[in-house]
């Protein structure tokens, strides 16, 4: 197949593109770079540097590549930044998912994953949390989610399209060639590896008072290998069946807590990481594990890497051998991105077209 990844050359979407190259699929990325890094993908796929908001762009490079389904990685991320300007995120995550849905439907491509997130459900009722279960949002980032994931139910049934949405709460883990290298990093895991690496004194642990079994918060993680997996299978079953869209929670049920998550990074790197309890953060809910007992069933998906072990482990394996991130890479000093355009929206590298 020939598949288009928006945001492919982010943490998710680089990793992802990993697994669908191994899978014998031709794989082109799409992104802005804006938070990604050309030197995340990989030699086997092609990059095309461009803004998704660029519908003209978009379309030009769905009818170049020839492609046949999308997943769609593209997006800002970060809830305090969208709490802070909400305007940007509608205009990057709906406006510019639109955008990419128009022109997928102007070229004839109607299967479409989409790398959702479990913050459309908001403050759960109950845990682990279902598909079904109520979706209010409680920030931005979260809205501008499910407002996409609005739109492409109606383009399901107003053009045909044949839709996955896969919401997942926090990925984590690494592959060999590629992890997570987020400014600002937000995330527990590498923060906690900052830590061990003497890149950050200590970690900061909000609320020791929860009704969980050690008082701290417990989440959900995905090894993001598990998580590329679960796109692979979703492509594949874009491929059959009447236009729809379909809802996957991907998730561990059981989680972690903070406390557990810092313990075992102190286990895997033989560190100190000294941690630094906080009161409560407001919005906080003490449990977040999502059920994903409909992916096993319907997709067939088995995550096998997603022990706390197996994730910080690759993840510090990652670490070590990239001390900067991706700066350590020789592509990206390759130059700024390229202007987006018919003519001029891709990048030059051995790997980009
Ligand atoms: N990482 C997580 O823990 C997590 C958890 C839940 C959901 N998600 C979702 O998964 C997806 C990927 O997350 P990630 O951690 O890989 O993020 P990331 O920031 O590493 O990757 C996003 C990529 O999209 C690109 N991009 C953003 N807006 C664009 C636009 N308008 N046009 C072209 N490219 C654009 C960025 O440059 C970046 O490469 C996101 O949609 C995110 O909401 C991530």
């Amino acid at each position: 197949m020939r598949i288009l990844v928006a945001g492919g050359a982010g943490y998710v979407g680089s990793t992802t593109i990993e697994t669908l190259v191994a899978a014998g699929h031709a794989v082109t990325a799409f992104d802005n770079l804006t938070s990604g890094h050309r030197a995340s993908v990989i030699d086997g796929a092609r990059l095309a540097v461009g803004d998704l908001q660029d519908r003209h762009n978009v379309a030009h490079v769905l009818r170049e590549e020839r492609i046949e389904a999308v997943l769609h990685c593209a997006a800002k991320s970060l809830v305090a930044e969208s709490m802070a300007d909400p305007g940007l995120y509608y205009r990057n995550n709906v406006a510019g998912g639109l955008s990419l849905l128009e022109a997928m439907r102007d070229v004839g491509v109607q299967r479409l994953v989409f790398s959702s997130t479990a913050a459309v459900y908001g403050e759960p009722r109950r845990v682990p949390i279902a598909e079904a279960d109520r979706t209010e949002p409680i920030n931005p980032y979260g809205a501008t989610k499910l407002a996409f994931e609005g739109a492409m139910r109606w383009f399901a049934a107003s053009h045909g399209f044949r839709a996955i949405s896969l919401r997942y709460f926090n990925v984590a883990g690494a592959t060999q060639l590629n992890g997570e290298d987020h400014q600002p990093e937000t995330h527990l895991i590498p923060l906690v590896l900052r830590v061990a690496a003497g890149e950050a004194g200590h970690v900061q642990i909000y609320g020791q008072d929860y009704p969980t079994p050690d008082g701290t918060c417990i989440r959900d993680f995905v090894h993001v290998r598990d998580l590329a997996n679960a796109h692979l299978l979703a492509l594949e079953a874009t491929g059959e069946g009447d236009p729809s869209l379909e809802v996957y929670n991907l998730g561990s049920a059981a989680g972690f807590s903070v406390r557990e998550v810092v313990e075992a990074g102190r286990k895997i790197t033989g560190r100190a990481i000294p941690a630094r309890p906080l009161k409560r953060r407001v919005g906080d809910p003490p449990v977040l594990v999502a059920s994903s007992r409909r992916a096993r069933r319907e997709l067939g998906w088995t995550p096998r890497a997603s022990s706390l072990e197996q994730m910080l482990t690759d993840a510090w394996a990652w670490k070590l051998a990239h001390p900067q991130g991706y700066a350590d890479g020789v592509a990206e000093a390759q130059g700024e991105p390229s202007p987006s355009g018919p003519e001029r929206g891709m990048a030059a590298s051995a790997a980009t077209i």
